[in-house]
């Protein structure tokens, strides 16, 4: 129960009319313009007998002497230079409701706020966050309230999968880094971080980071990835055939050797022995198609360099991986160097034996972090992008059963900079933070009836995002923020 007495609130205005049981209007005394912001929590102490919690937003400032729609003596005064009464102004907020939270817990508001219920905002040392309920875990705090104001987190939505979502320089690694990644440790989980450019995350873990390059990468993963350097071998009949071959050759595992060069002749060695086996005729010799595919094959390998086969030479198996990442509780991949192949190959490889071990119904309470997750599901994905789309997909479907979480990082959210609609219908908790022009019809989508425009969206200041979804105990959009060393404080850009 909350104890009411103890709260420590001071009054800012009444409802006005007319209201209802989502949202009201404010009419504030004068005076608390100065005070009350957009996004500041108030109770209303609903005539009607509840309690209510809701946020300010969407402020006006009104004075029937300035109106514009029509020229009057206010008009009049303002055209001559003169200033204009203000004995009329008022300002008043939309109140948008949170819940009913009479019963120290939080319930949808069934009740009419009535007209003239006197509405309060909480002084600096009374918690609102408080009233969200007794969630046991907490993420940041309320941006427009003091540290104190932890915001409570749902973590049992935690494998529901989360988006990081924010223009460039909008505090989205940042956030993963101070908040979400010690959250999830919070939780139990373990956090795997794909870090595609290795500046955002191996510098801080420096006794936890794997480089790509030590990564063994597993068969399926060998054969897109080399299919790929070698551009699949060009179209068409035998470029097909060939693909084939490829295939065989990397499941029989002869083509590993101990350095490059020793790989890329073994490699070569057995697609002409594949080729000759499948094209013998009675006679003994090469048949005239085989001989069509040894040509186009040749054509192709020769192409190979040994930076090109580095890749998947690598000894650390996935398994391995998963133990180190159980003993350093968190572990970051470097995918720094190399093309952008390898890097989804070697993120099919290790998250492919994840998938493994759920359908082998292990529970994994281990979270992904994809930062720049545009790179692995497109909207709109091609060639390996194809496979690990649709491989995020089956993670998600899994995870949520067996302690898999995905928090995939992304600059936009839907369109060409955004990332593919059916992954992203699989995170259900957001975090959006200042967004991209191109998304701003995107955006309003999650902020439907809660009075926050795309106007603002755009205007958010780096380290403020609006958690959305199952995570957030409160039905609508709460802005919350974090705090970040001193050191650390280097405009976005010049560093
Ligand atoms: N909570 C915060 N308070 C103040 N400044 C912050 C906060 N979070 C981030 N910043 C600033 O924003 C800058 C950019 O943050 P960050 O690198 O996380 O952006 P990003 O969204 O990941 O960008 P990119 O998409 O380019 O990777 C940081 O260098 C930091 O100075
Ligand atoms: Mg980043």
């Amino acid at each position: 129960m909350v104890d009411w007495g103890r709260l420590e609130l001071e009054q800012i205005g009444i409802v006005a009319s007319p209201s209802r049981e989502t949202d009201a209007d404010c009419i504030l005394q004068e005076g608390k313009e100065k005070e009350v912001t957009s996004e500041t929590l108030v109770l209303i102490d609903n005539r009607n007998g509840n309690k209510v919690l809701a946020v300010c937003r969407g402020g006006v400032g009104l004075n029937d002497n300035l109106k514009i729609n029509y020229y009057n003596p206010g008009v009049a005064y303002a055209r001559s230079g003169k200033s204009a009464s203000v004995a009329k102004e008022f300002f008043s907020f939309k109140l948008v409701v949170i819940g009913d939270v009479t019963d120290g817990e939080i319930r949808q508001n069934k009740t009419i706020i009535a007209p003239a219920s006197p509405v309060y905002k909480f002084k600096e040392g009374t918690n609102p966050m408080e009233l969200l309920g007794s969630a046991k875990h907490t993420l940041g705090y309320y941006a427009m309230g003091s540290p104190q104001w932890k915001v409570p987190i749902l973590a049992e939505y935690i494998p529901h999968h989360i988006g990081v979502f924010g223009v460039t320089g909008s505090g989205k690694s940042f956030l993963c880094r101070y908040e979400l990644i010690p959250l999830l440790q919070r939780a139990g989980y373990d956090i795997l971080v794909f870090d595609w450019k290795g500046s955002d995350y191996a510098p801080y873990y420096p006794d936890s980071v794997i480089n790509m390059g030590d990564i063994e990468l597993d068969e399926a993963s060998v054969y897109e990835y080399l299919l790929e350097r070698l551009d699949r071998f060009g179209s068409g009949k035998i470029a097909e055939t060939l693909q084939r071959y490829l295939e065989e050759v990397i499941l029989g595992g002869a083509w590993r050797g101990s350095d490059p060069h020793e790989t890329i002749s073994r490699l070569k060695d057995a697609m002409m022995k594949t080729i000759t086996e499948e094209n013998l005729e009675k006679s003994g010799s090469l048949s005239k198609w085989g001989e069509i595919y040894a040509r186009r094959a040749e054509k192709y390998l020769s192409r190979l360099r040994p930076e090109d086969v580095r890749p998947v030479m690598g000894k650390l198996s996935a398994l391995e991986i998963i133990k180190r990442l159980r003993e350093k509780k968190v572990l970051v991949i470097d995918l720094s160097y190399g093309s952008k192949e390898q890097k989804l190959s070697i993120f099919l490889s290790i998250t492919r034996r994840l998938k493994e071990l759920m359908e082998e119904k292990n529970r994994l309470d281990i979270a992904v972090l994809v930062d720049e997750a545009p790179q692995y599901c497109p909207w709109n994905p091609r060639g390996i992008e194809e496979e690990t789309t649709k491989h995020i997909i089956g993670l998600a479907a899994l995870g949520r059963s067996y302690g898999l979480s995905l928090i995939l990082v992304s600059q936009g959210i839907a369109g060409e900079i955004g990332i593919n609609a059916a992954v992203r219908r699989n995170l259900n908790t957001l975090f959006i933070g200042k967004i991209h022009p191109l998304d701003a019809m995107e955006a309003e989508k999650f902020f439907a009836t809660s009075w926050i425009g795309a106007d603002s969206l755009l205007r958010l200041p780096e380290g403020q995002f609006y958690m959305v979804g199952k995570m957030n105990p409160s039905p609508i959009p709460l802005l919350i923020t974090f705090q970040i060393e001193e050191g650390e404080k280097i405009r976005h850009g010049k560093r």
